[in-house]
């Protein structure tokens, strides 16, 4: 049978007080849209559109899927309707509708929804009911026996109606014929002046139609947000559903509430990662690393036997068994090929760093090269920029470049080559030169 699904995305998301669109509001690295598109494709649903608004549609492009504007924001029935009336009816089909601030669904929900037990008849609609503390803002599941009767939204509903503590999730299956017939004949004669999808309900029952209701016991699998506390409850338990994930993966995560992830990233066995840390945009890591504490790594390669320490590293890669930091910032598609030590207060930008090199101190090192074992030492800087464009630094294979070194680039100095402390290097250095001073010259050769 084939299956559709409406996502709807179009209220104003009034109550998040943000010129931002409320489902672009992220949650861990991810806009909260993102994550309904991925569980729906999971439960198998590939034929989905995205009910938005003006300001939404203009930023849809970044989620690779069809969408329908709802030009004014008359309602969540009215929102369906939007999109059935953009497609052509299939019959025998079935369409989930779900709410687009609910990130957290995961999408075995979805495939619960669309399963009829065996035995039963499909339903007309399925729709997902929850147990919540009280108060709450969501709509009331009233019962008549074990059949659902019908919702009443909160703000429509009576005190008795307002003690009851089951509650309408916002996740539907529907027969798409039923459906389109339904919506068709929804009114707006409630407090918001809305069409809502949920009256549904009381319309199929009244039709003598199946109502079939499905629980989900964990509330806040179903959280839907309306504001920026929800979202950060939300944030929360993404992030430790993520770092569970890991842990279960043999990650050593020390404090799960302090280590920032998103989704997406690989983390190698036996990986230690030590309290506030953050590690995003698709970066990976090897196994056997020890990263943090109070360390970010975004959209960066790390190899096996890594060791990063209060140290940032964005877009860059580090090759197996370096050691980084404490207090290291490492960037702008620097490259270290492994065995590497950087250390205290030392920026890489754009550099590349062969087998052995280090730069244990205070030291930074821009659009430069530096060959094999060569040793930077302590408050050396590649003077990379003349105020008009960066110029390449290049520096060979077992170098020693003394304390306090400052090579003008653009510049090259040879293998095996030296730099007394303090040098200004303004020429060229041969393989094996010594020099030394402000400028740098030629060191008399050694008796
Ligand atoms: C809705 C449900 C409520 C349920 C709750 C669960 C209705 C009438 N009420 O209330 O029973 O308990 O969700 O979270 O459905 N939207 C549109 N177009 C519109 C209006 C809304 O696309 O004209 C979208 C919103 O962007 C949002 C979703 O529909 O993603 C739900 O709208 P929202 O205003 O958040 O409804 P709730 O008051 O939360
Ligand atoms: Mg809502």
């Amino acid at each position: 049978m084939s299956v559709r699904a409406i996502v709807l995305a179009a209220g104003k998301g009034t109550r998040m007080k943000s010129s931002i669109p409320k489902v672009l509001h992220e949650i861990c690295g991810r806009p909260m849209l993102w994550y309904i598109l991925r569980e729906l494709r999971a439960a198998g649903v590939d034929d989905i559109v995205v009910v938005t608004n003006d300001e939404l549609q203009a930023r849809i492009g970044e989620f690779d899927v069809p969408s329908v504007v709802q030009r004014e924001q008359l309602g969540t029935g009215h929102a369906v309707k939007t999109a059935l009336d953009a497609t052509p009816p299939r019959d025998g089909s079935q369409v989930v509708v779900a709410y687009a601030d609910m990130p957290l669904v995961p999408h075995d929900v979805f495939v619960r929804i669309l399963t009829t037990p065996s035995g039963e008849t499909p339903a007309a609609m399925t729709l997902v009911t929850v147990k919540m503390p009280l108060p709450s803002s969501f709509g009331r599941i009233v019962r008549r026996g074990e059949d659902v009767e019908r919702i009443v939204e909160a703000r429509d509903a009576s005190p008795s109606e307002l003690a009851i503590d089951e509650m309408n999730a916002g996740i539907y299956a529907f027969d798409e014929a039923a459906l389109r017939e339904a919506v068709a004949a929804l009114k707006n004669d409630n407090a918001q002046e809305e069409y809502y999808l949920t009256d549904a309900v009381a319309h199929f029952v009244r039709q003598g139609k199946r109502v079939r209701p499905v629980t989900v016991s964990d509330h806040l699998l179903t959280l839907g947000i309306n504001d920026r506390v929800e979202l950060a409850l939300a944030r929360r338990e993404m992030n430790a559903r993520l770092a569970a994930a890991h842990m279960r993966d043999g990650v050593t995560i020390i404090d799960p509430a302090t280590t920032y992830l998103e989704p997406e990233l690989t983390i190698g066995r036996d990986t230690v990662i030590y309290p506030n840390t953050t590690i995003s945009l698709l970066s990976t890591i090897g196994e056997n690393c020890a990263i943090g504490p109070n360390t970010r790594i975004s959209d960066s390669r790390i190899g096996n036997d890594v060791e990063i320490c209060e140290s940032v590293v964005v877009q860059s890669e580090i090759g197996d068994d370096s050691k980084i930091g404490p207090f290291a910032h490492i960037r702008g598609h620097a490259k270290l090929a492994g065995n590497n030590r950087v250390g205290n207060f030392v920026e890489i930008k754009n550099s590349q760093l062969a087998r052995g090199a280090k730069s244990a101190h205070l030291a930074y090192l821009g659009d430069a090269t530096i060959g094999e074992d060569t040793n930077i030492g302590a408050g050396t800087i590649t003077c990379n920029f003349d105020c008009q464009r960066k110029n390449q630094t290049t520096i060979g294979k077992n170098v020693s470049i003394g304390s306090n070194t400052s090579i003008v680039a653009p510049r090259t100095i040879g293998d095996g080559a030296l730099t007394g402390a303090g040098s200004v290097v303004t020429k060229d250095v041969a393989p094996g030169e010594r020099v030394a001073g402000n400028p740098a010259k030629p060191l008399k050769p050694k008796n």
